[in-house]
């Protein structure tokens, strides 16, 4: 999938892109299954859990175990944004599936700026990523969708509150002055769209989530991808959570 000037400039400026109905038919299917799969197995080693023996909050790495999502990997759809946003190679930094619990079950994720964690804790050097979310329900103002500061990626790293936090496995958060001043600016957008559509957005952009408190789901993949001239320098973090292997990826042939 070829993003048109229009859209990469429109990337530039929000810091986003949301693209409707990217999946769709068998394709969608087949990924809804394999998130069936994986939901259906919440002992997986890499899972990532809300509080210990609790539900899951993150499905990490499910390309090691789900040929599906190892195909969606460099899947066109996927692989091609971002090697034109990123300007060249790409290798994949991380993969997980976040669900939202219906009724409260999985908690939100405070205001933060993805980026600031890998250069912390992963020692990623420069922000040369983003991020491709797959939409495998649907979003709705009602299930806890991502918010997203439009233009907030041109900031500097932002204060982070660390306290309380466990490096590596909460995201550090952006403080209330700055998550105050910059939704004054810019407002606050919440990505909703149906299963099937796509998120790419800035590892810089400040984005969060609420509970779902709805009875409907909403599971989200995250593609990170990387340039591969960016690779990690000091990865404190696991492998199912910050790749060491930088091989450029190439895009499947469309079927
Ligand atoms: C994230 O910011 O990494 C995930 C947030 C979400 O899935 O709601
Ligand atoms: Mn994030």
């Amino acid at each position: 999938m070829i993003l048109t000037d229009a859209q990469i400039n429109q990337y530039r400026a929000d810091g986003y892109l949301l693209i409707p109905d990217v999946f769709q038919g068998e394709a969608l299917d087949q990924l809804c299954a394999a998130r069936d799969r994986i939901i259906a197995r919440p002992d997986r080693a890499w899972n990532f859990l809300e509080t210990e023996g609790g539900p899951v909050r993150a499905y990490n790495a499910c390309h090691w175990d789900e040929p599906t999502f190892a195909d969606l990997v460099v899947a066109p759809e996927c692989l091609q944004p971002a090697q034109q946003i990123l300007g060249g190679d790409v290798y994949l930094h991380q993969f997980k599936m976040n669900p939202k619990a219906p009724f409260g079950g999985s908690s939100g994720w405070g205001w933060h700026q993805d980026y600031v964690n890998w250069r912390d804790f992963d020692g990623m050097p420069e922000n040369r990523a983003l991020n491709v979310a797959v939409l495998l329900d649907d979003a709705t103002e009602v299930n806890g969708p991502l918010y997203l500061i439009p233009g907030s990626q041109h900031e500097d790293a932002l204060g982070q509150d660390r306290a309380n936090k466990t490096p590596g496995l909460t995201a550090t958060e952006v403080g209330d002055d700055d998550v105050r001043r910059l939704a004054e600016a810019a407002g606050i957008v919440s990505a909703t769209a149906k299963a099937g559509a796509v998120l790419i957005f800035d590892p810089m952009i400040v984005h969060a989530s609420a509970p779902n408190i709805s009875p409907w789901t909403r599971h989200t993949v995250y593609l990170t991808y990387n340039h591969v001239d960016n690779a990690l320098t000091q990865p404190t973090r696991p492998e199912h959570i910050a790749a060491r292997d930088a091989t450029p990826l190439t895009p499947r042939a469309t079927a």
